[in-house]
């Protein structure tokens, strides 16, 4: 007797299987639940796979969660082929994983991704301002061409006085602010009182963990002289920011959870480091940090070899510098903290040895997230003080005999 297999059953256990394997859920069953659920409501709706012709075949589509969010972007007129590399955060409470990524992307709340998008004309010196302005933001670093157009059309600029409160902790996000001028300070309020924890001065911008997280405003902002913003309304941001940091997530999660540097971070607190960093490239012989210099930036070295280097005087005589090499960081290696940690200048430079691949975050998100590896640093600075005395040393030892 043979038995007539039902048509689709076999792609529809596939998808089924797919979606078990990618999510790896916890609770197997209730996972089953919400998948057959969730593929019998859209059968319902009739949008997935209204052809009822090898319906199942298409079922499996219909409730790939990943899938799923890139839709929002076909209906935004999104190009067909960023999609394919397009995995959104998987957003699903039986998913080991939620608690990662739930804070960060849920297309299926994002009813507002929907909307049309924004455009504010600008004249052309506008327009050359506001790029001069987002050259260094490091959020926008791994927009592709299309998406940093998207985000100059639709930023406006705002002028402010001193004094404004452009931001004021607990509130609700309204824009992500890029500084065009000014001076501004960062405010916080914890146990009834409110402190100054750092500033912005003519660069850098702020006002995209409360977008970002769907969080409120962490930290109130405040002008401290008459300046100028260029403000990117929360649709925009969300839509392209967020669907560029869930391929970031996807790209650089395996990597950041091996850093030695992050193990004091929770899974979720090292996703949030992977939405902050942006990925900078060197060629060989490039300079990355100039001794001296004042610092912003934080850099892990994600490909290639970087050379830390100090300047000495050749002699006691001699008023010229030379630049002796004092380390070298390889991939997984960080570089670039001191001057954060202790608020003084570059202690020293950093070059390109071949091509180099850095992630790098700026000083707020530094301080922000990066608390819980604090410990480390310092055991790490404390061995530079004593690697500088035996390199010295051993410098000294040469040039004695011809001293
Ligand atoms: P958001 O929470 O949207 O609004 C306040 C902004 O202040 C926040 O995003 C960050 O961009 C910025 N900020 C800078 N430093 C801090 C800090 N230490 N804690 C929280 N927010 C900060
Ligand atoms: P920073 O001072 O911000 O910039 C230069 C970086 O070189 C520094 O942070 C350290 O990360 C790195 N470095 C490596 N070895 C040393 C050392 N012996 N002394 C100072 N900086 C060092």
């Amino acid at each position: 007797m043979s038995i007539e297999i039902p048509e689709g059953l076999t792609e529809l256990l596939q998808s089924f299987t797919v979606e078990v394997l990618r999510n790896q859920p916890g609770d197997l069953l209730e996972f089953a639940l919400q998948y057959f659920t969730r593929l019998k409501e859209n059968e319902s709706r009739g949008g997935a796979f209204g052809n009822e012709h090898n319906s199942a075949a298409r079922a499996g589509k219909a409730v790939n969660f990943i899938e799923e969010a890139m839709q929002i972007d076909s209906e935004n007129g999104e190009d067909e082929d960023d999609e394919e590399e397009f995995v959104a955060p998987v957003i699903n409470r039986f998913v080991r994983r939620a608690s990662v990524c739930a804070e960060a992307y849920n297309p299926d709340e994002d009813e507002e991704e929907r909307e049309p998008r924004v455009t504010h004309p600008k004249t052309d010196e506008q327009r050359q301002r506001l790029q001069e302005a987002c050259k260094d933001i490091l959020l926008f670093k791994n927009l592709d061409q299309e998406q940093m157009s998207q985000v100059l059309d639709a930023i406006f600029e705002k002028v402010v006085v001193t004094g404004e409160h452009i931001i004021d902790q607990d509130d609700d996000g309204d824009n992500f602010y890029v500084i065009e001028r000014g001076t501004f300070d960062i405010m916080l309020k914890a146990d009834g009182t409110t402190r100054t924890v750092g500033s912005y001065d003519n660069r850098g911008s702020f006002g995209e963990l409360a977008l970002m997280y769907n969080t409120p405003r962490a930290a109130t902002i405040i002008a401290t002289s008459p300046g100028a913003l260029w403000c990117l309304d929360r649709l925009t941001f969300r839509r392209i920011l967020l669907k560029n940091n869930a391929k970031k997530r996807k790209m650089y999660e395996a990597f950041i959870g091996t850093l030695p540097l992050l193990t004091s971070l929770e899974v979720s607190e090292r996703m949030k480091v992977v939405d902050v960093l942006s990925t900078k490239v060197y060629n060989s012989g490039e300079q990355i940090i100039a001794q001296g210099d004042l610092a912003d930036c934080f850099y892990i070295v994600e490909s290639g070899h970087v050379k830390i280097t100090m300047k000495r005087s050749k002699s006691k005589n001699d008023t010229e510098d030379e630049e002796v090499e004092i380390a070298t960081c390889s991939r997984g290696q960080y570089f670039g903290e001191l001057a954060l940690v202790t608020n003084k200048p570059r202690a020293a430079s950093a070059y390109a040895m071949d091509n180099v691949k850095c992630l790098v975050m700026d000083v707020q998100a530094f301080e922000r997230l990066l608390g819980p590896c604090m410990d480390i640093m310092k055991r790490n600075i404390a061995n530079y003080e004593e690697q500088l005395i035996t390199l010295f040393k051993s410098h000294i030892a040469i040039e004695e005999p011809n001293a």
